[in-house]
């Protein structure tokens, strides 16, 4: 293994290349990362790397994402089949189509969508922006959210912005919704709970700690959302309601605090995809490059563009 690791830091310096590794790696991999973040986080590291190489460790459209930032630049992905559920809920010509149904919305497209979907949307967001996004759209303006229902859902409440929703979920997070929030509460009165936004729970949650409980020691956020919140806090148990690759990095930034994970289940296997070797074979042979159409690549990068903006 450390041989490996030897080669791949040598090759990484060799090809003046970056890795970026999402939250959900597995630790081998973050531990080999330059960078490890949330979608933004890792967009905006994509948009300001002065290396000529970027490979990325997560799933396939957060390499087009990078791609279409950063056009000049060689994108890999270690694994062309580390896809997304949520992302495969929405194709470019079912919102071509809904779109000439509803020809006055402006699109608001998670970044968890294909470059297709993103050059037919006006914006981009992430978790960790969503929020903002929707209220830098003047109020007159009709939405249409997507794919996530239960983010969009999430960001209407918080908006108290009514939008039209598309119906797709993340098939990791939307299993979450199904664990008892209350008996974990029960096990784990004093932790802190933070829960992804595109959790089936976490729309429920947020309604039901505002309805019946004081909601002190409830938080949604994005991945990132997550790290910053643990950093700044003094308490010393929290449970996690996301994919638990997440655990690796909380761990290293406070190794004393307790953390559960609400559901042991919560993996991604796209996310897991990507291993060392596959990343030395990636680096060694420039493969797998992620490139995006010119035409599509200049369309989607507004909605990107507009996001990073606002954020
Ligand atoms: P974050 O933007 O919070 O990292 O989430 C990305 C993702 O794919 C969640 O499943
Ligand atoms: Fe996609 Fe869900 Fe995996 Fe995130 S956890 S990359 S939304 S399948």
């Amino acid at each position: 293994m450390n041989d490996l690791i030897n080669e791949i830091n040598r090759l990484k310096k060799e090809k003046n290349a970056v890795i970026l590794a999402h939250n959900y790696q597995i630790p081998e991999i973050q531990d080999l990362a330059d960078f490890v973040g949330d979608s933004l986080g890792l967009s905006q590291q994509a948009a300001k790397t002065e290396a000529e190489i970027i490979v990325f460790c997560g799933v396939h459209f957060m390499a087009e994402t990078a791609s279409i930032i950063s056009p000049d630049k060689k994108v890999l992905i270690p694994d062309l089949q580390a896809g997304c559920s949520l992302a495969s809920t929405i194709d470019a010509e079912q919102l071509k189509k809904w779109k000439e149904e509803h020809p006055d919305y402006i699109v608001v497209s998670y970044v968890n969508t294909t470059a297709e979907v993103k050059a037919e949307s006006d914006y981009c967001v992430t978790s960790s922006n969503a929020i903002n996004v929707i209220k830098a759209i003047p109020s007159d303006k009709k939405i249409l959210f997507l794919p996530d229902k239960f983010l969009g859902m999430y960001v209407s409440t918080i908006t108290g912005r009514k939008m039209e929703i598309w119906n797709g979920s993340c098939h990791v997070h939307e299993k979450i919704g199904d664990v008892s929030f209350e008996e974990v509460r029960k096990i784990h009165p004093d932790a802190e709970f933070l829960i992804h936004p595109e959790c089936g729970c976490s729309s429920s949650c947020m309604l039901k700690s505002q309805l019946y409980f004081d909601c002190k020691n409830i938080h949604i956020y994005s991945t990132e959302g997550m790290i910053k919140y643990v950093m700044n806090s003094n308490a010393k148990e929290f449970v996690i309601a996301t994919e638990i690759g997440i655990l690796h990095r909380l761990k290293k930034i406070k190794p004393d605090a307790k953390f559960y994970p609400l559901s042991e289940n919560s993996i991604c296997e796209y996310m897991k995809m990507i291993t060392p070797k596959k990343l030395y074979d990636s680096l060694l042979y420039e493969k797998f490059e992620v490139k995006v159409e010119n035409d599509i690549a200049e369309k989607a990068r507004l909605p990107i563009e507009r996001m990073l903006s606002i954020t």
